[in-house]
């Protein structure tokens, strides 16, 4: 891959449309048909080590801490592993109990960014054993971590993450299915996500061929001035994620929201001017997030659903192929990067490059 924009009129929109290519490295040469499983060379952790964690803590900061968010959930499903993600800008302020028996994974696409490397720094000097999942090879947190995998997304120039963001989910589902085949994740469990992971690429280059309907879609919705985002347990990452990217290449305010919770507060916002975007993946949650969108509807909201099928409650649907359970959050976002990029387009942004912002946060 080159730094030119091979056609494209922005980084962004190169780097969205490069994400098939990019899950198919972080995939290439790591998969193991005999054994259901994976192998990755470089995490330095031996299975006796591995099987002795007791809990996994991740960090990261702004679209890297989302993409832990939803590391640490494959990491619960498929390792069994208790494991939860943290802003690494708030971790290293708090004077956090480091404990030997945890595995802290730190989450970074530059591999420079301050907060994440002074954290690190801080749990290396306390004796803790820290992973990396970097997309830039030897950079300052990979060289710092005893061990780690590269995301292998390619350069991503944009300010705004997009690429590296689906690539470091696909590298955590990696690591995840590493870490539960060596402990209790069954054969037929390891060949299903392993099919799963192999779909990604081709679903992505099907999501991709949607973008002229979400471009129509996203010239209805530029016109609002905050909008909700909502999904639960696996969508709420998802939805975290979406917000941050309309926010930071469209300036419109967005909040996200787990959808649990809508009847907690954020249901007084609602109303025609303050529209919904909603994470409905077709799983055990199902009838819950339909639930969510009828409290919407009746409260006179605009809803703009991603789901598997067609939801009625929705004033539009954007529909994406269906996967495994566990990876559905992967392909889940992606339509709505190209719905924030459109957003942008229509309201004139400068999406490679959004005020205020820097690719990389390399100071304090
Ligand atoms: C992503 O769209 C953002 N620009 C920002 O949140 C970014 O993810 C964050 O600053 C962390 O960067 P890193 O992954 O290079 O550490």
């Amino acid at each position: 891959e080159s730094y030119d924009m091979g056609g494209h009129d922005t980084y962004m929109h190169k780097e969205i449309s490069e994400q098939a290519e990019a899950v198919d490295r972080v995939l290439r040469g790591r998969i193991d048909d005999r054994f259901a499983t994976v192998h990755l060379g470089g995490l330095n952790l031996e299975p006796g080590e591995a099987r002795r964690v007791r809990r996994i803590k991740i960090l990261g900061c702004g679209t890297s801490y989302h993409a832990g968010q939803i590391g640490a959930q494959l990491i619960e499903e498929l390792a069994r592993i208790p494991a939860d993600a943290e802003p690494a800008s708030e971790f290293r302020y708090r004077n956090p109990v480091v404990d030997p028996d945890t595995l802290y994974v730190a989450v970074s696409q530059s591999g420079e960014t301050y907060d994440v490397l002074a954290a690190v720094q801080e749990l290396k000097r306390k004796g803790a054993r820290v992973l990396g999942i970097v997309n830039v090879v030897g950079s300052a947190i990979a060289r710092e971590a005893d061990g780690g995998t590269y995301v292998h997304a390619g350069p991503e120039v944009c300010v705004v993450s997009t690429k590296c963001f689906t690539n470091t989910v696909v590298a955590f589902a990696l690591l995840a299915l590493h870490l539960g085949r060596i402990r209790d994740l069954s054969v037929a469990d390891g060949k299903r996500i392993i099919d799963g992971l192999r779909r990604l690429p081709g679903q992505i280059d099907e999501i991709l061929k949607t973008e002229p309907e979400i471009k129509q879609l996203a010239k209805q919705y530029a016109d609002a001035r905050s909008m909700l985002f909502i999904g639960r347990v696996r969508g709420y990452p998802v939805a975290r994620e979406a917000s941050l990217k309309l926010k930071e290449v469209s300036y419109i305010h967005a909040e996200a929201y787990p959808a649990s919770e809508l009847k907690h507060g954020p249901l007084a916002l609602i109303e025609p001017a303050m529209p919904t975007v909603a994470i409905v993946p077709d799983d055990d949650l199902l009838e819950k997030n339909r639930a969510a969108m009828e409290e919407i509807k009746a409260r006179s909201g605009r809803i703009l659903a991603v789901a598997h099928q067609v939801q009625e409650k929705a004033d539009h649907t954007i529909v994406v192929p269906k996967n495994e359970d566990e990876l559905d959050p992967i392909l889940m976002g992606i339509p709505l990067q190209l719905f924030a990029y459109h957003t942008a387009l229509a309201l004139g942004r400068d999406i490679d490059k959004p005020r205020n912002l820097a690719k990389s946060v390399t100071v304090e």
